[in-house]
């Protein structure tokens, strides 16, 4: 048997950047999907604990779109980018908040390709999930989530250049903590808008521009005020990054700008802004120790891995 556990992860600060081959700086986190399979058969065969019916499909799979339930698409995406020579038949099991933009969509693609045997470098394991998230939802997304999830390094949040896929770790002091909270409001509307947004940015749209310029160079910054232990300084950048998604890139809503507003006014929280594409989902805060009594505390983890088990 196949044991492969893949990470989910929040970022930090670097939204909207990785899709233009800017900066980012995510960090994979202790929450994740664990996929666990026996291989054999012309079927990839996967039950899960949060979803009512079974993934079921066929190794030669030609549109993942049209594959049923919708949360198999991810699976099919995956087998249709890595044609594994063989199926399998297994569980899934999540300790991930699913769709609430800790990317729990990033951490099943990764953990199945592991499962299926996919043996390149975290890069290439990032890169080959990007592309069947893509085949799954017909979103094309960057490659933040998948290269934090494959890549990430305990006790460390990941500067990554997405030009380049370079990736420096970079230290998360123990006495802070990093915590995600809900907005309440789900990310329906998120994928158009991220598509949207993609658009605008490439056509030039002075203000998308604006945001993302602006936002690299915070992501320097954040890693230097990290290095250096100068926490105020980071949590105004966050702060700084959620200001300019809500009014140059124009991501954010009013439950998370009135959240990101009560946890900055909170003492002894450093700073907080809407983490993931915006549209609604999650708000990241770097807070001191046991500030906040609500959300998710995270704690920065290692990349995904894989176990082969003799039964
Ligand atoms: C989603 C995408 C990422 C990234 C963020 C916005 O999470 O999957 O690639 O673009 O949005 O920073």
């Amino acid at each position: 048997m196949t044991v492969a556990f893949a990470p989910g992860r929040v970022n930090l600060i670097g939204e909207h950047t990785d899709y233009s081959g800017g900066l980012v700086l995510p960090m994979a986190i202790d929450l994740g999907t664990t996929v666990e399979l026996n291989r054999g058969g012309s079927d990839v065969e996967l039950r899960s604990d949060t979803e009512a019916d079974a993934a079921v499909v066929p190794i030669d799979v030609a549109d993942p779109t049209s594959v049923t339930p919708a949360w198999a698409r991810y699976v099919a995406g995956v087998v249709a980018v890595t044609r594994p020579t063989a199926g399998g038949r297994g569980t899934i099991t999540t300790t991930l908040p699913i769709g609430a933009g800790l990317s729990s969509s990033a951490a099943l693609t990764v953990a199945v390709a592991l499962a299926l045997g996919f043996t390149g470098t975290p890069r290439e394991l990032a890169v080959t999930c990007q592309a069947a998230e893509e085949r799954a939802s017909g979103v094309h997304g960057g490659v933040m989530d998948q290269l934090a999830s494959a890549a990430g390094v305990e006790g460390n949040a990941l500067l990554i250049d997405c030009s380049s896929l370079s990736i420096t770790p970079i230290p998360i002091p123990d006495h802070v903590d990093v915590v995600v909270i809900h907005s309440g409001e789900s990310r329906t509307l998120a994928a158009s808008g991220y598509m949207t947004r993609r658009a605008e940015l490439e056509a030039g749209h002075p203000q998308r521009v604006r945001h993302v310029e602006s936002e690299n160079e915070r992501v320097l910054a954040f890693a230097e005020a990290l290095t250096s232990g100068d926490l105020v300084a980071a949590g105004g950048l966050m702060v700084a990054s959620h200001v300019s998604l809500r009014d140059d890139y124009e991501v954010s809503t009013p439950a998370l700008d009135a959240l990101v507003d009560r946890l900055t006014a909170t003492r002894g929280v450093y700073g907080a802004r809407l983490t993931g594409a915006g549209f609604g989902g999650c708000v990241v805060a770097l807070t001191g120790p046991g500030i906040l009594n609500e959300g998710w505390r995270v704690r920065p983890s290692a990349g995904a891995r894989v176990a082969r088990l003799r039964r």
